[in-house]
């Protein structure tokens, strides 16, 4: 069977750690293109994964002749080279947030409807083992009606990951278009959706850049979100958690309450009103410090998606609610009102 053919664009740290180890590790794809406006950077990847190198995406998308193509680019560069490489007929995997706008996003999504190919946003903490077993136990009624939440992702900043450390386009706003709230703020978005199986109508927000130097983008948000079943809670997004990383999710409801990651022993703890407790030993989540589960598990969905011709868990209309969700906190924030949506 042909191997499907997947070009790479951006040779920086997401990509560096996860999508080019985890296509190779892919027995039904071929890296044939990897591409940087860095040449040593694309020249290293290119070496190191056998495929052609190229510092011109619209070369690396159209001459490479690849069916798929993952854009790991900073954030402004999202939507150009994924409108582009599906109006070349290419199924797109795009890092997150999506797009910088709705109109962006709504582009992205109606250029692949039209090349009839496959958009798939990399929002990897629904494949976190803790977070699938979450949304199972609510679906299925374990803790009864669900009133409450908090979600946190907070870490010490990008200068810590980036390939450019403190000199990261993350800090820029012309590139970022978003701090924090965009880099981790719109996984949780993205998380607590998928987990209590609900929309969101309602969004206050406040929002800070009081951490780095040399950032125009915010560091610090605190989000509080309303649901169209009246679940209400937070959503926290920092850079400024030096200490350590927080990734955790907790969950009020009628019957018990919901821990994810947020205990080292333990991914997911439910704790009952009648007393009872069970502990989940499910695996570790992903960390920056590439501890825990070594696969982020997006790659082969997106694979599958393609090879098996399967509507992707995130697709274009799934990266879209999450990324209003923290568009309408950068509103609430500058307008200090509650944003509908
Ligand atoms: N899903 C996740 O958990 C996760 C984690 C980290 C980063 N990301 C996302 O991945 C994307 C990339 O982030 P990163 O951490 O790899 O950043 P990075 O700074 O490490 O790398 C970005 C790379 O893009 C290259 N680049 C910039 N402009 C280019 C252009 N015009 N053509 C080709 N290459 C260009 C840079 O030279 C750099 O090598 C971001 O959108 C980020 O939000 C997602």
């Amino acid at each position: 069977m042909e191997k499907l053919k997947v070009a790479v664009i951006g040779c920086g740290s997401i990509a560096i750690h996860r999508h080019l180890p985890e296509y190779q590790g892919n027995p039904f794809v071929e890296i044939v293109a990897v591409c940087d406006i860095k040449e040593e950077r694309a020249q290293s990847a290119a070496s190191e994964y056998n495929a052609q190198a190229y510092t011109d995406y619209k070369q690396a998308i159209t001459d490479s002749n690849a069916d798929l193509v993952s854009v790991c680019l900073p954030n402004y560069l999202h939507a150009p080279v994924s409108i582009f490489a599906a109006e070349q007929g290419k199924h797109v995997l795009c890092e997150k947030p999506m797009a910088t706008s709705e109109e962006e996003a709504k582009q992205m999504i109606d250029t692949s409807n039209k090349a009839g190919k496959k958009l798939m946003i990399a929002h990897n903490q629904r494949f976190v083992p803790s977070h699938e077993k979450a949304r199972q136990l609510i679906a299925n009624g374990e803790i009864g009606k669900v009133y409450s939440f908090r979600t946190t992702f907070g870490h010490g900043g990008p200068e810590g990951w980036s390939i450019d450390g403190k000199e990261s386009w993350f800090f820029r706003k012309e590139e970022a278009f978003i701090g924090a709230l965009g880099d981790l703020g719109v996984h949780k978005a993205d998380l607590i959706r998928y987990i209590l199986g609900t929309e969101f109508t309602e969004v206050a927000a406040m929002v800070e850049s009081s951490a780095k130097e040399n950032s125009d983008v915010d560091d610090q948000a605190v989000t509080i979100l309303r649901s169209e079943k009246g679940i209400i809670g937070t959503l926290t997004a920092s850079w400024a958690y030096g200490a350590g990383e927080d990734n955790s999710t907790v969950i009020y409801g009628e019957k018990g309450m919901l821990r994810l990651e947020d205990d080292p022993a333990y991914s997911l703890i439910a704790t009952y009103t009648d007393g009872s407790k069970i502990n989940y030993e499910l695996g570790q989540i992903q960390t920056n410090d590439s501890g825990g589960q070594t696969s982020s598990g997006v790659i082969d969905h997106f694979v599958d998606s393609v090879r098996n011709d399967s509507k992707p868990l995130i697709d274009g209309e799934e990266g879209y609610k999450s990324l209003q969700i923290i568009l309408a906190a950068l509103e609430a924030n500058e307008t200090k009102k509650n944003i509908t949506l």
